[in-house]
């Protein structure tokens, strides 16, 4: 199949996830669309999340796509076997899985702290897919919601985001058997990652799933037709998400080069 790889998310964190595919696949062509309107997902009732999802996914799917990688979490979580089942036979990603193989591919005690949204926490689905892998492996988790709102802040170092820190991973990390892998279960996290480490100390291993992720879909063999590009999309702000953006991308975004879209109108 040609066309663009479609990236998804709520909103700039599923840059972290289009950094690393850009990487693995760097002639390849992408369009990244950021529901801004409608973040946070992780927030919503899972009805809500499916249907955002399914919106995102359609205008995507007009503009052809190979492959469309869900860089969103929350919406892996609750709304992939839907999107699956709705854009068959269109290879669907999320990122859920390769997150799963990517902490237990780093543990060594098999003890692993999920840290996501409320929603993907309630879906329980980094759970499953760990205990898919190695089904003797403890799994704890905690929704860190204000991280997104840190993230998309650009508070990702200094006094405030290491104290909301210490409060969330306390009690995950702070037990008689601590874990030594802390998976970051959602895409806004891994701007926060230096705190995070800081936070957890060196016997923690600090991994998330953009690196899989991108693994993942370059294994797909794609046609990849050349020159590498991004097309930016998001559905609010187009001069807040190329600002924001680009800490999340590693790389500078031009306002003029993003388009809004009205999803509900598409
Ligand atoms: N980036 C989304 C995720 O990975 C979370 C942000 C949100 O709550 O919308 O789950």
């Amino acid at each position: 199949m040609s066309g663009a790889i479609g990236v998804f998310d709520s909103g700039v964190g599923g840059l972290t996830v289009l950094r690393a595919l850009r990487k693995a696949m760097p002639d390849a062509r992408f369009t990244y669309l950021g529901d801004t309107a409608r973040l946070p997902y992780g927030t919503k009732s899972a009805a809500s999340v499916v249907r955002y999802a399914g919106q995102a996914a359609d205008a995507l799917l007009r503009q052809g796509l190979s492959c469309l990688v869900v860089a969103c979490n929350t919406a892996s979580a609750i709304a992939l076997e839907d999107l699956r089942t709705r854009l068959a036979p269109l290879p669907v990603v999320g990122v859920v899985e390769p997150g799963a193989r990517a902490a237990v591919a780093a543990t060594r005690s098999g003890r692993i702290a999920v840290i996501a949204t409320e929603g993907t926490v309630r879906a329980g689905a980094y759970d499953a897919a760990i205990r898919r892998l190695d089904p003797a492996a403890s799994v704890t988790s905690a929704a860190c919601p204000l991280f997104v709102a840190l993230a998309e802040e650009g508070w990702t170092d200094g006094d405030i985001p290491e104290r909301v820190a210490h409060r969330y991973l306390e009690p995950l990390l702070g037990v008689a058997t601590p874990p030594d892998v802390l998976l970051l279960g959602c895409t806004h996290f891994p701007v926060l990652a230096q705190v995070l480490a800081r936070v957890a100390g060196p016997a923690v291993r600090i991994v998330d799933s953009a690196a899989t992720t991108a693994a993942e879909v370059a294994a797909m063999g794609l046609a990849v037709s050349g020159p590498g590009s991004v097309r930016f999309e998001a559905t609010d702000g187009a001069g807040r998400f190329a600002r924001v953006g680009a800490a999340f991308l590693g790389e500078a975004i031009r306002e003029a080069d993003v388009t809004v879209l009205d999803l509900g109108a598409a």
